[in-house]
């Protein structure tokens, strides 16, 4: 596989608004970044997401966007981030920007001018259909809960299509003049210096050539729309146009992508990451999925770290000798992975925390850590739904309702999934609002910032952070570079249930141990070792001739003969 500069890279992903503040207003903003670039070159990190900065209503915080080609003032200024590409190439680092184009804000001028001439050239930017028999044009529910249809006020029976919130119009990728719209938009922002894009919601782009029912799913008649995603026409379309959008934008940029993709069908991989893919590489949901129902949250199950092993290690031999994967334990969509992959009681342990990023940061493809992830943030509490900002919550929270379940208990499914938990403010110190804001943070900071936060971290080298700054900077030393960035996976000792063990081996052969269970564990050695590489834990490893013993949450890196 053809080597590229991206491929020894480790990402971070900010979320603006809660990563830190420099005007008191208690919003996250481009300035607070750029305070926190050294901090981030200390932890090592150099490729940094932005979650969106343009314009935007907020409907859906940020990705529901009125202005492709603007900064939002809550964000600061377009200079203010030019300083930012300026100031993270200075050190060495990549800026990337979410691009997020398969729908944009209501109040974008298109789809003002659409609305004002549903039938002019604007109308064809997006999809407007008639209904039928009095009800929407089709029977699909979007992916925060409500149908996908909404009608256009003052024209009887006329239909606009969103498959998230009604403030997210559908754009119709099937206009070409759409697509160029969008192409030259790309092309700017990658002539402005960014390295590249995450590419957000990216699979929907492909519609079916006609909208159809499909069965019903859940009691409210309508069914999930993302069957569509299977429907030939809708992968034809997807193909074609993100051909295009390669072709004419990132591939003459020499450009690095990281797709929002779900689902992949392994057979088709390749096309979204081999040598000549749509993408220089996408997430790894595998572990994310695992356990979620299509009927919503509260049929969803916990996976077991058992089950989040099995995961990475299924994703990691689809990819292997095809393209690399981004790895990740959560985003601004999911909960703290913490909180969701170690098993209850365990969330807070640092220990169990190093245990999950050795995993994580050492698999074959680019870790993707969340802001706070590097801190052992957790999920927050939730005493009301009334707390909750997040559009998508609410419509699980209508879901479980609708399911049947009491208030409460609907409150407790939310507070594990809801979106919010990710999205309290980073935990910078130990002074008021955790150092985020001089002013009231937009959202409350998790209490726990009194004791889990960077500064306190960074004067203790058995910290979180200090782990994932090791980790880090192993991935990037000359001498184990190549094999863990390169090398090959393989798994080894796959029956042992809460056991993470693989091979990473190219010019070394590196032997990963990481204990995702609270019992000792007495294990046979594959070989001879040559070196401890890397120890979780303070006390050397108990190692015998022939095996070893791995402490309850022990991570271990050995160099073997
Ligand atoms: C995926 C983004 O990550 C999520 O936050 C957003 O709500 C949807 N796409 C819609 O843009």
């Amino acid at each position: 596989m053809q080597r590229q500069w991206w491929q020894a890279s480790v990402g971070y992903q900010i979320w603006p608004k809660s990563f830190n503040d420099s005007n008191g207003d208690g919003m996250g903003d481009i300035p607070g970044i750029l305070e926190k670039l050294d901090y981030l070159q200390q932890l090592g990190v150099d490729l940094l997401w932005l979650s969106p900065i343009y314009p935007s209503p907020l409907a859906d915080e940020g990705y529901d966007i009125s202005d492709y080609c603007g900064v939002d003032p809550r964000f600061g200024t377009m200079a203010d981030l030019e300083r930012l590409i300026s100031e993270t190439k200075r050190r060495g680092m990549r800026l990337l920007l979410d691009l997020v184009v398969n729908h944009c804000s209501d109040e974008h001028p298109w789809f003002q001018k659409a609305l004002a001439d549903p039938e002019g050239p604007y109308g064809q930017y997006f999809y407007f259909r008639r209904g039928k028999n009095g009800a929407p044009p089709c029977n699909w529910r979007g992916y925060f809960g409500a149908g996908v249809w909404s009608p256009v006020p003052g024209r009887a029976d006329l239909y606009y299509l969103h498959l998230f919130h009604e403030k997210q119009p559908d754009l119709n990728w099937s206009n070409p003049a759409l697509r160029r719209e969008i192409y030259q938009m790309v092309n700017w922002w990658l002539d402005k210096g960014i390295a590249g894009f995450r590419v957000d919601a990216i699979v929907n782009i492909g519609k079916p050539d006609s909208f159809r029912d499909y069965p019903a799913d859940r009691p409210d008649g309508l069914a999930d729309c993302c069957n569509m995603l299977a429907e030939p026409s809708a992968k034809a379309h997807l193909a074609e146009y993100l051909t295009e959008l390669r072709d004419n934008t990132f591939r003459p940029h020499g450009a690095f992508t990281v797709g929002e993709v779900f689902d992949t069908d392994p057979a088709e991989l390749a096309a979204f990451i081999g040598p000549d893919g749509y993408f220089s590489s996408m997430f790894d949901f595998a572990a994310t999925c695992c356990g979620k129902s299509p009927k919503g949250w509260w049929a969803a199950r916990r996976p077991s770290p058992t089950d989040y092993r099995d995961c990475c290690f299924s994703s990691q031999k689809a990819a292997q000798g095809v393209g690399f994967l981004s790895n990740v334990i959560e985003n601004h969509d999911e909960p703290r992975g913490a909180s969701h992959y170690l098993p209850l009681g365990f969330e807070e342990q640092p220990r169990a925390q190093k245990a999950l990023a050795a995993v994580t940061l050492l698999l074959r493809g680019l870790p993707f850590l969340y802001q706070g992830q590097e801190l052992g943030m957790t999920n927050k509490p939730f005493a009301s739904i009334h707390e909750v900002d997040d559009v998508n919550t609410k419509g699980e929270y209508a879901a479980c309702l609708a399911a049947g379940l009491r208030a409460d208990d609907a409150l407790e499914v939310i507070a594990h999934y809801s979106r919010d938990n990710a999205r309290t403010p980073v935990q910078w110190s130990a002074q008021a609002n955790a150092g985020f804001t001089a002013g009231t943070p937009w959202m409350p900071v998790n209490l726990r910032y009194r004791s889990v936060n960077a500064e306190a971290q960074q004067a203790d080298p058995a910290s979180v952070l200090n782990f994932y700054k090791k980790l880090i900077s192993l991935r990037k030393d000359p001498a184990y570079k190549e094999t863990l960035v390169w090398g090959d996976f393989e798994p080894l000792y796959t029956e042992r249930e809460g056991l993470a063990a693989f091979w990473r081996r190219a010019d070394k052969k590196l032997l990963v141990l990481s204990n995702l269970s609270d019992e000792a564990m007495l294990l046979p050695l594959p070989g001879p070792v040559r070196a401890v590489v890397l120890n979780s834990r303070q006390l050397p490893p108990e190692l015998e001739q022939q095996a070893l013993i791995l402490a309850p949450w022990q991570a271990l890196v050995l160099e073997m003969e």
